[in-house]
């Protein structure tokens, strides 16, 4: 697929995906989730890339939401299925089985908002600004706002949020628990690429089962939760990287991990 939304890189082992609308703040029209759609698609199934970036074009805008101008057309029927077409992207990068780490550069409001909460870790520049506006458009948040930031940052700070519509600033976003850590906006991006670096070095299948144990179990009660995550410790105790991970810190060395 040719993209004309969104641009896409693999360096060592990341992949970079930038939504590239900037005349538009970045907002997420229907062609900006097919292309992310595709992009994630091929990422999930590409054994080489063990972690993506995702950030916004230029320096003002993440994503600025859902593109208001689609949203003008939508009835009871096409609303319904705009929102299921979104939170199925939005389920595939959540259940990536590698990090997705969101690189917030800008405005991360409505869509773009929910988009960052469906990423694994969320980064933040000084200058960015997060919030889910919906309620001023007369709508809620279609994308999974309403349950993934309910989960993230608890239901109180979650309501006001959803309620009120409010913009919060990158410190405020990061008291409430809503992005990891904060940079100043020129150190966003190589600090990002650090993070994922890091990941990118550990054990590939336990990075991907430690996403697992916590992304369903979550959802689960905790008897199950448990359950889940002894059965995915035990099938890496079948794994080569397992035993090179254990070798190489008895033997005093790095490990060199296979993702087998
Ligand atoms: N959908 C479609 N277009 C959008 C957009 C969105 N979500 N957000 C911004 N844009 C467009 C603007 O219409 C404008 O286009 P134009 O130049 O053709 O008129 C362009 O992006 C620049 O935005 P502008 O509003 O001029 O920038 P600003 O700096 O004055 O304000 C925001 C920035 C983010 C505060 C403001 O654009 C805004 O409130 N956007 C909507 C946010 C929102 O409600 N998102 C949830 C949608 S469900």
């Amino acid at each position: 697929m040719n993209y004309q939304t969104i641009s896409f890189e693999v360096k060592e082992k990341l992949a970079w995906v930038t939504i590239n609308r900037p005349r538009k703040l970045n907002a997420l029209n229907a062609e900006v989730i097919n292309e992310l759609q595709d992009v994630f698609h091929q990422i999930k199934n590409n054994e080489s890339i063990g972690a993506v970036i995702l950030t916004g074009s230029e320096n003002k805008a993440f994503a600025a939401g859902a593109d208001i101008e689609e949203l003008t057309a939508l009835n009871t029927q096409t609303g319904k299925e705009k929102m299921l077409k979104g939170q199925n992207l939005f389920n595939l990068i959540e259940n990536l089985g590698k990090p997705v780490l969101a690189a917030i550069n800008g405005f991360a409001l409505g869509g773009g908002c929910e988009l960052a909460l469906a990423c694994t870790i969320r980064l933040a520049a000084e200058t960015a600004k997060m919030g889910q506006p919906e309620v001023n458009l007369g709508i809620i948040p279609g994308y999974g706002g309403t349950q993934r930031l309910s989960r993230l940052v608890g239901k109180g700070r979650a309501l006001e949020l959803i309620l009120t519509g409010a913009i919060i600033d990158a410190r405020e976003a990061y008291r409430i628990g809503l992005v990891n850590q904060v940079y100043p906006a020129e150190q966003l991006l190589t600090e990002t690429e650090k993070l994922a670096r890091q990941i990118i070095s550990k054990a590939p299948l336990a990075v991907k089962a430690a996403l697992e144990a916590v992304n369903q179990g979550i959802n689960l009660p905790l008897n199950e939760g448990l359950h889940l995550e002894a059965n995915l410790f035990a099938l890496l105790c079948n794994t080569r990287d397992m035993k090179e991970g254990l070798a190489a810190f008895l033997g005093k060395r790095q490990p060199s991990f296979q993702g087998k």
